[in-house]
């Protein structure tokens, strides 16, 4: 058995050989039957610029409770990151979040301009359709629907969509709660059960899946608002006090930086409890639940 970190980065590289492998830089300008190079361009800028490549790693983590193998499910986990790829590149634009920083670089809409950086978006949400439909394991389209109802407008872009219309208004633990769950929990979850569906887990599994994964999301996004009040930018590589200037609704404005971090903890030992129940990557996920409230990016 390898150890925790080691498994981490053998699943970060594979994901990330496939991420440059399937998406190829156009050299043609306009090539008749592929993608224009300055869209190409935009779209392996963002998906090529690092990033912890959690999403994939946890639908490879999920593949392997019940699998040996993670390769036959390469294909979905490069597709969950064009997902996250794309609503970051969207979530960035003077519109939305308004960032000008990501990873440490400048966000797409800054390099490529604002037409550009929709387009792209656009570009690598449809592309994470075709590489799922590329798929040919015997759960592919149940976890297809999977991924769509938890990336879409009742999942995702249902909190994106609170995020925004709710910037400015009273903070509620309530109203925070439905925001974390939708635009950060949903497409983790996306990850989990579409791994377990391809891996072939069964109902109950799956069902321990969602609640190790809902957790696990929920962790990640109180501290990603932690993160933004008390991150360094050198390391974070994203602007900080974005979210208080926005007005955004944050767990720590809602509850206290303290009661943030402890509701962050209570949510991990929720996601530890849940991991106990998924077979052979137990280990793995109680692992990578425990390194969340520690994350410095
Ligand atoms: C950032 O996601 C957006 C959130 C949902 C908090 P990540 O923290 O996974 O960003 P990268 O991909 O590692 O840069
Ligand atoms: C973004 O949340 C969530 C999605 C993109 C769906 P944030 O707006 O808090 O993420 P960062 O802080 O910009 O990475
Ligand atoms: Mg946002
Ligand atoms: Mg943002
Ligand atoms: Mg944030």
């Amino acid at each position: 058995m390898m150890d925790y970190s080691r498994q981490y980065q053998h699943f970060q590289h594979l994901v990330e050989n496939a991420l440059s492998e399937y998406l190829p830089l156009t050299r043609e300008d306009w090539p008749e039957d592929g993608i224009p190079k300055h869209l190409s361009e935009a779209m392996r800028y963002s998906l090529l610029s690092g990033g912890k490549r959690i999403r994939p790693v946890l639908l490879l983590a999920a593949f392997q409770a019940v699998n040996a193998d993670v390769k036959p499910a390469l294909p979905f986990a490069v597709a969950l990151e064009c997902i996250h790829c794309y609503s970051l590149i969207h979530d960035d634009l003077p519109a939305m979040d308004d960032d000008d920083l990501r990873r440490g670089q400048p966000t797409n809409h800054k390099v490529f301009g604002e037409a550009m950086a929709i387009l792209a978006g656009d570009a690598l949400l449809n592309f994470a359709f075709e590489l799922m439909a590329s798929c040919s394991l015997p759960g592919t389209l149940n976890a297809m629907r999977e991924v769509s109802k938890y990336s879409g407008s009742s999942g995702m872009i249902a909190g994106q969509t609170a995020d925004i219309h709710m910037a400015g208004e009273q903070v509620t633990p309530e109203k925070v709660a439905y925001i974390h769950r939708h635009k950060t929990a949903d497409l983790i979850t996306a990850a989990v059960v579409a791994g377990l569906i391809l891996g072939g887990a069964d109902a109950r599994m799956i069902t321990h899946g969602k609640d190790y994964a809902f957790h696990l999301g929920l962790a990640f996004q109180i501290t990603d608002d932690l993160l933004d009040l008390e991150g360094e930018q050198a390391v974070t590589g994203k602007a900080g006090q974005r979210d208080a200037q926005l007005g955004k609704l944050t767990w720590p404005a809602a509850v206290g930086i303290e009661k943030a971090r402890e509701d962050a903890q209570k949510a991990i030992d929720r996601a530890l409890a849940a991991a106990e129940h998924l077979g052979q990557s137990a280990g793995f996920f109680k692992a990578l639940a425990l390194s969340i409230p520690k994350r410095v990016k």
